[in-house]
Formats: structure tokens, sequence, C-alpha cells
């Protein structure tokens, strides 16, 4: 009995642990092999014919538009499912901040926008990823092949990362660079051009010693100056969209103000959009016109800047809102949302929030919560507001056993 006993507990804490017996990881491993060749085959098939990603803008004034986007890692431990039926837009001439917890999926959702995810691992296995070609028709991110890629990344979106440092070479000088980068997009121009180009993009980043700055190593500049260098990159080619990934933690707080007001100024000089990931709501209050909250790989709640803040509707929005600090009020203790998010491998098939919320109703017990229209602009995926609001459909997950 005892020993019936013993070997029920062992069974029960593998059940309970991350554990994965030597069949089931090869099982894994051999699914995994199976399904990311035959992605990578449609990928590579893709190349031949343009129509395969080439798609129409549900509307042309976005530059792009995130349509039920599913992005999972085909990891050792199972499937990840990173990104899970992402819905939103980026309005032309728009900054649109998207939020929320580690983890939660904010770069991924923008990694696949560029097509960098860790390939062959990391694929978007469903939904569309439209960019705006300008010309009323668009591409559809998802299929698009790498050579046409080259000429998007860079071109037309570019990418300013969290780390400066890690972000340019040290071996080579600023200048050489920002040639680099001028020059690969514009093979025709002359040399003396380029260098001219450069100048004039030292110049527009706010770098005083243009000439002087021309010339050193990154190692020889400051942190907020090396930012500055990476947005001069990032913007050389006078891209349309600039995603800025926490573009900000690793400066100072008055460094910080410094560079977004450059962001900011400079996306209305080029007529730009900004996708601006950050876990700061203090810099998404400054900078968004838009807000998208994502909790869990899904977003849960989008709308105008003034409505997450002013009117937050998804009791995680809610909590959010509540644990931020607020000048000139004195509290105790700042709120703190209990619990933690669900395992990624494993995610229930009810709100994935449930298990944290304060505010559940009868609904909860049911299926992932639809999306629902509470105002023209504010969407919300929560039961709170299925009474008030129109219904505007569930976010489509896929099944990967059917791939
Ligand atoms: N290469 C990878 N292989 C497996 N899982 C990954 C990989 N990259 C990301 N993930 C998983 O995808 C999920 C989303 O990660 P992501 O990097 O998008 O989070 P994030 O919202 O940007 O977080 P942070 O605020 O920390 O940057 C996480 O659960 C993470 O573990
Ligand atoms: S759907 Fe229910 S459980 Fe989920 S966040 Fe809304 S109230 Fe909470
Ligand atoms: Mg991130």
């Amino acid at each position: 009995m005892a020993e019936e006993n013993k070997q029920n507990g062992k069974k029960d804490s593998k059940k309970n642990s991350s554990y994965i017996s030597g069949k089931e990881s090869r099982r894994i491993t051999k699914f995994n092999r199976r399904v990311t060749k035959k992605l990578e085959k449609e990928r590579a098939n893709a190349e031949k014919d343009p129509a395969l990603y080439t798609t129409k803008m549900e509307d042309p004034d976005n530059v792009v538009e995130f349509d039920n986007v599913c992005t999972y890692f085909f990891s050792d431990v199972g499937v990840v499912k990173a990104v899970d039926g992402v819905n939103f837009q980026v309005p032309k001439h728009s900054t649109v901040g998207i939020v929320g917890e580690s983890g939660c999926g904010k770069s991924v959702t923008s990694l696949s926008l560029m097509q960098l995810l860790q390939r062959p691992s990391g694929q978007t296995v469903g939904g569309e990823i439209r960019f705006n070609k300008g010309d009323g028709t668009a591409y559809n991110i998802v299929n698009t092949p790498n050579a046409v890629m080259e000429k998007i990344r860079g071109n037309d979106i570019s990418m300013i990362f969290q780390e400066p440092m890690t972000a340019l070479n040290p071996v080579f000088r600023i200048g050489e660079q920002i040639n680099e980068v001028i020059e690969l997009h514009n093979p025709d121009m002359a040399p003396e051009k380029v260098k001219e180009r450069t100048l004039e993009m030292l110049e527009l980043v706010g770098i005083a010693n243009k000439e002087g700055v021309y010339n050193m190593y990154p190692h020889e500049l400051s942190g907020g100056m090396r930012q500055r260098i990476c947005i001069a990159i990032a913007l050389a080619c006078s891209p349309k969209l600039i995603i800025a990934d926490e573009p900000t933690t690793a400066l100072d707080v008055t460094i910080q103000a410094q560079i977004l007001d450059l962001l900011q100024n400079l996306k209305d000089k080029l007529n730009s959009s900004i996708m601006l990931i950050t876990h700061d709501l203090g810099v998404v209050a400054g900078m968004a016109d838009y807000v998208v909250v994502m909790y869990a790989g899904r977003v849960i709640e989008k709308g105008t800047a003034q409505e997450i803040f002013h009117n937050p509707a998804h009791p995680y929005t809610i909590g959010l809102m509540r644990s931020k600090p607020v000048v000139g009020q004195k509290v105790d203790e700042l709120y703190n949302i209990p619990g933690s998010v669900p395992n990624p491998v494993a995610m229930p098939d009810y709100c994935y929030f449930r298990d944290r919320c304060e505010m559940q109703c009868d609904r909860c017990k049911g299926k992932y919560p639809p999306e629902i229209r509470i105002t023209d602009t504010h969407v919300v995926s929560c039961y709170r507001h299925y009474e008030e609001g129109e219904v505007l459909g569930y976010p489509k997950s896929v099944n990967v056993e059917e791939l």
C-alpha cells in the first residue's frame, strides 16, 4: 500500500511538473520537424508566384493590419502559442502603443511583422499581416519571400531596438554604419551623396558635432547619443513605419524624454507611423494616439489613448492603471494584480485572465470571450461588456495537429 502511494505520488509530481518522458520528447521532436519543414516549403513556393503574397488592405488609411495573426514556437517542450489571434491596425501618421507584461507577445508581434522570427522553430501559422504598399494593394507579410522582405526592411519598415550598444557594431565608425544602410538601399548613389545624407541624418537626430561623431566608434558615445545613432540608422531611408521596441528602457529618465520627443518630431517630419512597444505606461500616455493592451499572446483591449487611460474596460487594464503611481496622490501600497500568467504551452479554453480576475460574472465560466466593440474605437475582450457592446468575433487559434 505504502509502495502504491509512493508510486502514485511520483506520477502526480511528474504530471504537475513540466516533466516530459523520452517517448513524448521524441514525439514532439518528430512533430516539430514535420510541421516546420512543411511550412518552410510553403514559404519557398511563394517566391514563384506574387499572387501568393499580395492582398488588399481592409482600410487604405492603415499602414499595417494584423488580422488574426498566430505566431507559434515549435519548442522541445511543445507548441508555445506566443501570439494567438491578434487583431489590430496601425493607421497612417499615428503612434500605436503596445503594452503588456513581460512575455505577453509584444516583441513576437513586431518580429512577425519584420519576418525576423527565429526560424524554423518560430512560425506565423495563421492570419494575415497586411502591409500597405501605398497603391491600394498590400503585401501579406506572412508569405512574403525573403528577397522582397529585404527591400521592405529598412526601406519601408525599420526597427529601433532596446539596447543601443548591442545594436551598433563596435568595430566600425558611426559614419560607416549609417553609410552602409544608405548604400544598401540606394545602390546607385554616389559616395559623396551618401556621406552628405549621413551627415544630414546626424544633424536631424540632434548630434551637434556631426563631422566629429561621423569618425567616432560607438564606445566613444554616451547611451543617449548611441540611441540617437540607432534612430538615424532606422530613419535613413524615410520608412513608412518605425517599430520602436522598448527604445528608452536602457536610458535614464531625462534622456528618455529627449529621445521620445525626437522620435515623435521625426515621425511628423517623415510622415511615418510608429509602433511603440513598451511596458512603461507613462511613455505610452505621453506619445501614443492608440493603445493596444496584450495579455498572454492576445489583445484584450484596444482603443484611443484617452479611452484606455481614462475609461479602461478590461479588469487587467483596470489593474494596470491602479498599479501605477500617480503624482500628488499618496497611497500606502500600490495595487498588485494577484496570481500569474497561465503556462504558455497549455493555455486554458476559458478567459486567460479568469484565474486572476476579481470581477468575474456567470458568463466567464464559458469559452474565451469574444471581441466586443463598446465605442467606435474601443474594443474589449471581456464578458462584463457582453450586453452593452457589439460582438465582433472570437480570436481563432490554429489547430497545430491539422498543419
Ligand atoms: N525563440 C523562442 N522560442 C520559444 N519561445 C519563445 C521564443 N521567443 C519568444 N518566445 C516566447 O514567446 C512569448 C512572448 O515573448 P515576447 O518576447 O514577445 O514577450 P514580450 O511581450 O516582448 O516581453 P518583454 O516585455 O519581456 O520583452 C514568451 O512566452 C516567450 O517565452
Ligand atoms: S471575461 Fe470574465 S474572467 Fe475574463 S476578464 Fe472579463 S470579467 Fe474577468
Ligand atoms: Mg520584448
